[in-house]
């Protein structure tokens, strides 16, 4: 062997040696989250800030990074942070919803602890708590591909993150009170891109947003980080090549428009190939009687061309959004976190061990309008779950399993209570989220991926079955489920913890249309599951309680 053969093959061993020993980087962030002002639709309102912005800044990341957020709370009411698409590895502990942390008080803080693990890919934050997310808080966090993992398309020359929302001019509070009330949201009052509506109060464009150089190719990070619309997002005369969606990467086709449901996010590549000037992009509503769009400007560095007032529509109706879905594929070779090529989990050829129908109801109990799953409106007890479980306390304050696999009698009246289900550590499970309703609904699982298997119109049955993707569905953690219409997803429940199911209708979710899902490792160990935090803050029942036996390996 030559002796620069055996220098790269010494310097190989180093490399995989080190990458084995070499404890992951940390990226430490300490946050300070505050009430301001804001006039994203020409009126001043309240907004909450993050460090002063709104909306919150970036976190960029890398696979495997260790972050270490120290969260200050100095709004006057109790607030969580969560991480929508992270997975919390072993981690439930920080996922911040009312199922698995106590909130922080006014004043107080809490310091997140995660490794974003094994994951790439384009995901935001948000407040979990109450109507907090209607006023801010929330901004994107992208996971890049360590340097050793190819990633399926060429560097882009930038990387810009669009947040496009639904947003109301009312404050959290009062949005909180007419739920409260029974009263429903209403439409927003206008649509925004990263905290603009595009024009200012005269009716003028605002500033540009992002700037390309003529002939470079740009990756634009497109999440729908609103309450209850989908968004139709576009770029006048640019073509979009879809390359990332919630984390995996796609097959690379390319699209004039793409529908982004709440809770999603698409990454999608853009050449400047076009005269340079000034461009439009566009979100607006989809599946609403009314149509409202937000704008924002891409300039070609230099220009001084003005944007053509002609914006393309967006499409109609939800068939063209079906077709679109359809139209998406998992790209099976691509690396994903890991040298691995994506596709080498054979989905398809998992035994279904369990299947759970889910079908959304809606109806008043006592008075007050509630949202439900399965006949059961989800309250949070107090005491988190996760912490009633892990005080072994659960039975006390909550009943496992109050839904049915299959759904009760269309017309069953709606019980309020928490609604946990059990699932099998590591078992195989489809999930079908059944929509009788005439709006379109989109749901969100924490602590996993999952595989949308189908979709279809009607009621499904087992013969639905035979129209599954079991192939290349794109792996993601959202999904939305059409008018009248079916969804079927699947997925091996192996990371235990306590999981939020819910709907990203966030009236919805907030009148109890969410439920969690209670995945326990039988042994205890530290191989499936990580102790409670030391800084972990406790609250109701489990304050005064020794801590269990922690796990071991
Ligand atoms: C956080 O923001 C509040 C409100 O703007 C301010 O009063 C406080 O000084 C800030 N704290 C820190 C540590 O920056
Ligand atoms: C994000 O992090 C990557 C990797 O450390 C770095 O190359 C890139 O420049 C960062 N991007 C921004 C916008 O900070
Ligand atoms: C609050 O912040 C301090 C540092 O200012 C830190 O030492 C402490 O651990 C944090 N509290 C929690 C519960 O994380
Ligand atoms: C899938 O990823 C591979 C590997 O990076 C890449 O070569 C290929 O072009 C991608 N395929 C499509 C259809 O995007
Ligand atoms: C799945 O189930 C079929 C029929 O019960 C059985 O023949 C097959 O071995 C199972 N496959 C796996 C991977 O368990």
């Amino acid at each position: 062997m030559s002796m620069s053969r055996l220098s790269f093959f010494f310097s190989f061993f180093l490399l995989v040696i080190s990458a084995v020993h070499a404890e992951d980087p940390y990226l430490y962030f300490t946050w300070n989250v505050s009430y301001g002002t804001a006039s994203p639709l020409g009126i001043p309102q309240q907004v909450i800030l993050i460090n002063g912005q709104y909306p919150g800044p970036n976190i960029n990341s890398t696979t495997n990074n260790n972050i270490v957020l120290n969260l200050f709370n100095n709004l006057d009411e109790p607030f969580l942070m969560t991480w929508n698409g992270v997975q919390q590895r072993k981690n439930a502990w920080q996922d911040g919803v009312p199922g698995t942390n106590c909130p922080i008080p006014p004043g107080q803080n809490f310091t997140y602890h995660f490794q974003v693990k094994d994951q790439i890919g384009s995901f935001f934050y948000f407040p979990s708590l109450r109507m907090h997310r209607t006023a801010g808080g929330f901004g994107g966090l992208r996971i890049n591909s360590r340097l050793l993992i190819p990633v399926p398309f060429a560097d882009p020359a930038d990387d810009y993150t669009v947040l496009i929302y639904d947003w109301f001019t009312k404050g959290h509070t009062t949005l909180a009170r007419f739920l409260d009330r029974g009263r429903s949201l209403g439409r927003p009052a206008g649509i925004l891109i990263n905290g603009k509506s595009g024009k200012d109060s005269n009716g003028n464009d605002e500033e540009p947003l992002f700037t390309m150089d003529s002939g470079k190719t740009y990756r634009y990070r497109i999440c729908n980080v609103g309450i209850k619309t989908s968004l139709n997002f576009r770029v006048q005369n640019h073509k979009m090549k879809l390359v990332e969606m919630d984390g995996s990467h796609t097959q690379q086709n390319v699209y004039d428009s793409l529908d982004v449901h709440v809770g999603q996010c698409v990454s999608v590549l853009i050449t400047a190939d076009q005269e340079p000037g000034d461009y439009y992009m566009a979100a607006t509503t989809r599946f609403t009687k009314y149509i409202l769009t937000g704008t924002g400007i891409i300039r070609y560095t230099g220009s001084n061309k003005p944007p053509s007032p002609a914006i393309p529509d967006a499409p109609v109706g939800w068939a063209w959004s079906f077709n679109q879905w359809r139209s998406f594929h998992w790209n099976l070779t691509a690396s994903a976190a890991r040298p691995n090529p994506q596709g080498s989990y054979h989905y398809g050829s998992i035994n279904i061990t369990r299947t759970i129908k889910l079908v959304n109801s809606g109806g008043v109990v006592d008075g007050k309008r509630r949202f439900a799953l399965n006949g059961v409106s989800h309250t949070d007890p107090e005491t988190p779950l996760k912490l009633l479980e892990y005080f072994g306390i659960a039975d006390k304050e909550f009943t496992y399993d109050v839904i049915k696999d299959d759904p009760p009698a269309p017309d069953s009246p709606i019980t309020v209570q928490p609604s946990v289900i059990k699932a099998e550590f590591r078992t195989y499970i489809e999930i079908i989220l059944e929509n009788p309703e005439r709006s379109i609904q989109s749901y969100h699982l924490d602590g996993y991926s999952f595989f949308p298997l189908g979709m279809g119109a009607g009621k499904w049955t087992t013969e639905s079955r035979k129209t599954y993707n079991l192939l290349d569905t794109v792996s993601r953690h959202v999904i939305q489920v059409y008018p009248k219409s079916w969804t079927a997803i699947a997925l091996t429940f192996d990371n235990a913890g306590m999981w939020n199911l819910r709907s990203n209708i966030w009236e919805r979710q907030y009148l109890g249309q969410q439920l969690y899902v209670s995945v326990v490792s039988p042994a205890r160990s530290l191989r499936d599951e990580y102790n409670i935090p030391t800084n972990a803050l406790l609250c109701g029942s489990v304050v005064n309680l020794p801590l269990p036996p922690p796990y071991t390996i």
